[in-house]
């Protein structure tokens, strides 16, 4: 990357401007930057998780009380991932409701509410495949009664339950499934979305006014 481009780049993140009634903690509580920051909390305390977790039917579990009670930390990390990630769909909600206390929902930033929609559904998907990684006797239910009402879904239900939660019986591949989906594509199609929920904040004019 040049010089210019990556000046421009930062330029790009770093407004010049901002309203002032807009900068007040007050109006925007922060809400949505918190949130960005449990996202790489999450994401570094979830690769050092990766190092010792076993995602099978038969590992999955035992990985789990190892990383608990013999891995160096490991309880610390544990408890951070999980909180950060509990905290994370609380400030996303919050952030939701300051959105639309604020009226910021309205023209010419409708396109970045439906946006907000989105990575809402995908901070409850993320942290609903974590629940399961697990694999004790609450995941085990929880993944039972998420795919049988995925597959009550018209048309694309059967489709959905497979792709999302795995198909055919308990097994070592459902457990594949729901890591690839926890650590790689929610996370990854997050990443694309937030950016694009940013740059949307910076194209739509800023952060709006109150009302
Ligand atoms: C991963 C989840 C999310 C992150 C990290 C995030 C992050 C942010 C950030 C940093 C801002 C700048 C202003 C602020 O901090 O309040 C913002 C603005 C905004 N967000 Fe989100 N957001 C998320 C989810 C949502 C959701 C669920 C909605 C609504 C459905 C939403 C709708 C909006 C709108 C409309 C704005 C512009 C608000 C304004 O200009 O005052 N966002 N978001």
């Amino acid at each position: 990357m040049t010089r210019g481009s990556l000046t421009k780049f930062i330029l790009h993140l770093h407004p010049r401007l901002v309203p002032e009634a807009s900068a007040k903690v007050r109006f925007t509580w922060c809400l949505g930057g918190i949130a960005l920051w449990m996202f790489l909390l999450e994401t570094a305390t979830g690769v050092l998780l990766m190092l010792h977790y076993i995602p099978s039917a038969t590992g999955a579990y035992g990985s789990v009380q190892h990383i608990t009670h013999v891995v160096s930390y490991g309880f610390l990390l544990r408890n951070i991932h999980y909180w950060c990630g509990q905290v994370m769909v609380a400030l996303v909600v919050l952030h939701m409701a300051r959105v639309v206390v604020t009226g910021s929902y309205a023209p010419p930033r409708s396109l970045n509410w439906l946006i907000g929609t989105s990575l809402l559904m995908f901070t409850l998907l993320v942290d609903f495949t974590g629940y399961l990684l697990v694999w004790d006797d609450r995941a085990l239910w929880a993944w039972t009664i998420a795919r049988n009402l995925a597959e009550t879904f018209p048309m694309i239900g059967p489709l959905s339950a497979s792709l999302l939660f795995g198909a055919g019986d308990v097994g070592d591949s459902i457990l594949v499934r729901l890591y690839a989906w926890h650590v790689l594509f929610l996370p990854g199609i997050m990443i694309v979305v937030m950016g694009w929920h940013f740059w949307r904040v910076r194209a739509d004019g800023g952060i709006s006014v109150p009302l």
